[in-house]
C-alpha cells in the first residue's frame, strides 16, 4: 500500500492543470467521494495494526499534498486574466530573471577618466555647486562687468551689493581650481568632476545642467609641453592608441595662452563622418596655462610656480564614446536607454 501511495504522490506532482475542466477532472479523480483518496482511506481500514502508523502517516501526507495542489491550481486559474483563461497557463515556464540595474553612462565615463588620470598621479577633488561670483568669475580673472562673463549664461541665486559676493550656480568646474589652490601648496595635480549649470534652452545639443571634468597641475616649471603630453596620453587611453590631438588657439580669461583641444575622429579614423562633421576632428576640451593673476588671486606666487588647466564636458565625451546623438537622454532616466549599458 505504501508503494501505491507513493505512486499517487508522483502522479500528482507532474499533473498539469491549465483549464477549469482540468481542475474539475483533478477533483473528480482524487478528491471526490469516488476518488483515489477516499478509495485509499477505505483500503486503510484493512491494513494490519502494526503497519497502521506508517501507512497512516503517508496517507495523510498524500491528502495534504492533494489539497494543496488543488488550491494552487484553482488560485492560479483565478489569477489568470480573462484572456489567458482557457488559452493555457503554463506553470512550468521559467521565470523572467530580475533586471539588476546598470551603471549610468555618465558614471562610466567619469570612472574611466579618473582611472586614466590617477595613473598619471592626479588625485580627485570636489567643490560646491552653489558658489560665489568670486570663485566662479572674479578670482578667475573675469573683470567686473566684463563681457567674457556672457560666455556662460548664469543662474543667479542672490545678488549682493558687491558683484564678487553674488551667489550663483557654478557655470563651470573651474571654481574648484581657486578653492584648491587656496587650500593647498604646490605641487597640485588634481581632477575635479561635477555638475554645472547654464541658462541655456534645452535641446539635443545643450542643457541647463551638465557635467565637467576639470584638470589642474601647478608646480615649479610646468610647461605647455606638459599640458600637451598629458592630454595626448589621455586621448590615447580614452579613445584608442591611434588617436591624435590638435591644439587650436583660443581664449579663456583664466588661462594664457589658451587652446582648444581636438582629437582625431575615432569613429571614422579621421576620414570624415557625421560625428566629426566631415572634418576628421572633434573638439573635446578647453585648456591653457593658468593665468598668473589666477595664481596670485589664489595665494600662489606666480614668479615661483606655473601651471596648466583644462576642462571638458562629460556628456560630450560620453556621446562620442557611445554614439549618442541626444543629450537629453542622460537626464530622462528611461530604462530603455539605460539598459543598453548593461555590462559596459
Ligand atoms: N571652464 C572652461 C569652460 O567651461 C573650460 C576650461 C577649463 C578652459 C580650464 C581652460 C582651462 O568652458
Amino acid at each position: 500500500m505504501l508503494d501505491k501511495i507513493q505512486e499517487v504522490i508522483d502522479e500528482i506532482s507532474v499533473t498539469k492543470v491549465i483549464s477549469k475542466e482540468d481542475l474539475e477532472n483533478f477533483r473528480l479523480k482524487y478528491i471526490s467521494r469516488k476518488g483515489v483518496l477516499n478509495d485509499l482511506f477505505e483500503q486503510f481500514k484493512a491494513v494490519a495494526n502494526e503497519q497502521k502508523r506508517a501507512v497512516g502517516q503517508e496517507l495523510n501526507k498524500l491528502k495534504n499534498i492533494t489539497e494543496q495542489r488543488f488550491k494552487e491550481f484553482s488560485d492560479a486559474l483565478e489569477n489568470a486574466s480573462e484572456e489567458n483563461t482557457g488559452l493555457g497557463l503554463d506553470l512550468t515556464l521559467p521565470v523572467v530573471p530580475n533586471f539588476s540595474g546598470t551603471v549610468h553612462p555618465l558614471t562610466l565615463t567619469r570612472q574611466r577618466v579618473l582611472e586614466v588620470f590617477a595613473r598619471m598621479g592626479f588625485n580627485h577633488e570636489d567643490g560646491p555647486e552653489v558658489e560665489t561670483d568670486w570663485y566662479n568669475f572674479t578670482a578667475l580673472n573675469f573683470p567686473e562687468n566684463h563681457p567674457a562673463r556672457e560666455m556662460q549664461d548664469t543662474f543667479f541665486v542672490e545678488k549682493k551689493a558687491v558683484q564678487k559676493d553674488d551667489v550663483l550656480l557654478r557655470t563651470h568646474t573651474s571654481n574648484v581650481q581657486v578653492r584648491l589652490m587656496e587650500r593647498k601648496k604646490p605641487p597640485i595635480r588634481s581632477i575635479m568632476i561635477g555638475r554645472v549649470y547654464r541658462n541655456e534652452a534645452i535641446s539635443a545639443r545643450a542643457h541647463c545642467q551638465f557635467h565637467q571634468i576639470e584638470g589642474l597641475y601647478v608646480d615649479k616649471n610646468v610647461s605647455f609641453k606638459d599640458l600637451k603630453d598629458t592630454l595626448y596620453h589621455f586621448a590615447k587611453e580614452m579613445f584608442g592608441k591611434d588617436t591624435k590631438i590638435r591644439l587650436r588657439p583660443s581664449y579663456f580669461p583664466f588661462t594664457e595662452p589658451s587652446a582648444e583641444i581636438d582629437v582625431s575622429c575615432f569613429i571614422c579614423g579621421g576620414k570624415g563622418c557625421n560625428i566629426c562633421k566631415h572634418s576628421g576632428w572633434v573638439e573635446i576640451a578647453g585648456s591653457g596655462m593658468v593665468d598668473p593673476n589666477v595664481l596670485a588671486n589664489s595665494g600662489i606666487d606666480p614668479e615661483e610656480y606655473t601651471g596648466f588647466a583644462f576642462g571638458m564636458g562629460v556628456e560630450r565625451i560620453t556621446m562620442l564614446r557611445y554614439g549618442i546623438n541626444d543629450l537629453r537622454l542622460f537626464f530622462e532616466n528611461d530604462v530603455r536607454f539605460l539598459r543598453q549599458f548593461e555590462g559596459a
